[in-house]
């Protein structure tokens, strides 16, 4: 099987939240499933497929396990993306349905890197810019041509290749023009019109949506009258996509039972219930090797499983750089995350005054809309001796505080997976989350599972029962001893690796998407 990713970001060439990490540990992960060393339980497991409601369906036969190496990757070349010397660079010529020729020349960037082959769109008047989706006043007004360029360059890039492509797996809206342009642009062509689509979601509050005239921008007329209704106003990518596709999927299990219901759904719940076993949910893995304790270059003391001394030295180096005092041993509650509603930072600004008083310092890290935590840097200003928040994009001071805090806070209203949560608990922090998607499915309340709990989970995104989690939580911290350490010990014995079931079940679902397409 030949798969290809089209992804809006993947680490490290352009990342702003989650969704660049799972693309590029995923692309990883898959080629490595099917070889001939496979064992014999990951192939038992690839010929399972889990959809919602614990439907299960057997992958199909007579279509390769084998995911041949490499995977491929295509995504935008934005500003500041530096590239190996030795990448092969070759143009391109991309329909363009406002181009006054009708199409554009743009430069494919290739290289391998990582354990897979990435494929840079360049094409500087698109990509070339101040955001990826964006600027100050909010999204680019031509991200349906932007995007639409991506999605034609990369198939106009798979048509020259010798291999024909089996599996286009796409990643969230931006991606989607590629399902549309195979059935009204590329119909006619056999290497494309052949691939079976699996369609990801990571985060359903972003749909892609296009005005009638916007849409001018990602097809031509003839093409627009195939996609849209006569009266409509415009499209939504996503829900275009995710009804062409063979397979569906978002990641986690537990936000694909959210999404089919009203109220996390965003108007996509019909949409997804009518795709019945098509649709599912497969749980994020996170790369252990790039998230480790024992070899996190960023950490002033390594540590792993049995021996935390090094994390004792971590909280120290952190609350120093914090300006908090080291010797003091109450609680540091950590939080990083995108500035954004859905994450919660205003539910912990609310907390903040009572957490305080009970005696936890709070560190807080994130990038985006500044006034998420305006409340929350008033109060920092106040107690600069408990209360720390640093507006930047800074990984090493991530990987600090996920090793240095002794609790990590996830009070998002919703989240598809998350990783922040999987991460902690890997660097021996237990977490406090809101019950809900990815959040619900991987944290195990310690007060309700004393033997299998890693960390404490509340019911409602609501101050008052966040703060109610905390006190638990630094009630637990405050007693110590073994008990603490066996709650560290479970979160940071459990295998998050791709390797360990996501990719399985990835490829197990590539193989279902080709013979659906076979199928169609
Ligand atoms: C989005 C979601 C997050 C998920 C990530 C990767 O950022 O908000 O929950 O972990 O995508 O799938």
């Amino acid at each position: 099987m030949r798969v290809v990713c089209i992804s809006a970001e993947c680490e490290p060439w352009a990342k702003t939240g989650g969704l660049g990490d799972v693309v590029d540990a995923l692309a990883r992960a898959v080629a490595a499933i099917g070889e001939p060393e496979a064992t014999a339980q990951q192939v038992v497991q690839s010929q399972v497929w889990v959809g919602t409601g614990g439907v299960m369906g057997q992958a199909p036969s007579g279509v390769s396990a084998h995911v041949e190496r490499p995977v491929d990757v295509f995504l935008p070349r934005y500003r500041g993306v530096s590239v190996p010397e030795d990448a092969k660079v070759t143009p391109l010529v991309v329909p363009d349905p406002l181009a006054p020729e009708g199409v554009t020349e743009v430069s494919l960037v290739e290289f391998e890197a990582r354990g897979y082959r990435v494929r840079l769109i360049d094409h500087p008047p698109a990509f070339d810019r101040e955001g990826y989706y964006g600027g100050i006043d909010g999204d680019y007004a031509d991200n349906g041509w932007r995007f639409g360029l991506l999605c034609r360059a990369a198939l106009e890039a798979l048509l020259d290749d010798d291999r024909p492509v089996d599996v286009l797996h796409l990643h969230d809206w931006q991606a989607m023009p590629a399902v549309l342009l195979r059935d009204v642009a590329y119909a006619a062509y056999p290497r494309i019109s052949s691939a079976a689509v699996m369609a990801t979601i990571h985060n359903m509050a972003y749909q892609g949506w296009l005005s009638r005239e916007q849409l001018a921008g990602l097809a031509t007329p003839d093409e627009i009258a195939e996609l849209v209704a006569p009266g409509a106003e415009g499209l939504l990518l996503l829900r275009e996509g995710i009804q062409r596709a063979e397979l569906v999927n978002t990641v986690s299990p537990g936000y694909a039972g959210e999404v089919l219901t009203p109220a996390f759904g965003m108007g996509m719940d019909p949409v997804l219930a009518r795709l019945g076993h098509r649709f599912g949910g497969i749980l994020n893995g996170l790369d252990t090797v790039v998230w480790d304790p024992a070899t996190d270059e960023a950490l002033s003391a390594t540590y792993s499983r049995g021996d935390l001394a090094g994390k004792a030295q971590c909280r120290r180096a952190l609350l120093t750089e914090l300006g908090f005092d080291p010797d003091d041993d109450r609680p540091v509650l950590g939080m990083i995350g995108r500035l954004d509603p859905q994450k919660g930072f205003d539910l912990l600004a609310r907390a903040a005054p009572a957490l305080l008083d009970e005696g936890a310092r709070i560190v807080a890290l994130g990038t985006g809309d500044r006034k998420q935590v305006s409340k929350l840097r008033a109060i920092a200003a106040k107690r600069p001796d408990a209360v720390a928040v640093v507006e930047k994009f800074d990984r090493g001071l991530a990987r600090r505080i996920y090793a240095g805090a002794d609790l990590y806070l996830m009070p998002s209203r919703f989240e598809p997976c998350g990783q922040g949560q999987m991460i902690a608990l890997r660097y021996g922090t237990p977490a406090i989350v809101h019950r809900t998607g990815g959040l619900a499915d991987t944290v195990v309340d310690v007060d309700a599972y004393p033997d299998e709990g890693t960390g404490f989970v509340f019911a409602a995104p609501k101050t008052a029962a966040l703060l109610e989690a905390c006190r638990r939580a630094m009630s637990h911290h405050h007693a110590g001893g073994e008990a603490w350490a066996a709650l560290q010990d479970r979160g940071m014995a459990i295998d998050w690796s791709w390797e360990a079931g996501p990719a399985e079940q990835y490829a197990a679902s590539y193989r279902r998407a080709v013979s659906l397409r076979r199928e169609r």
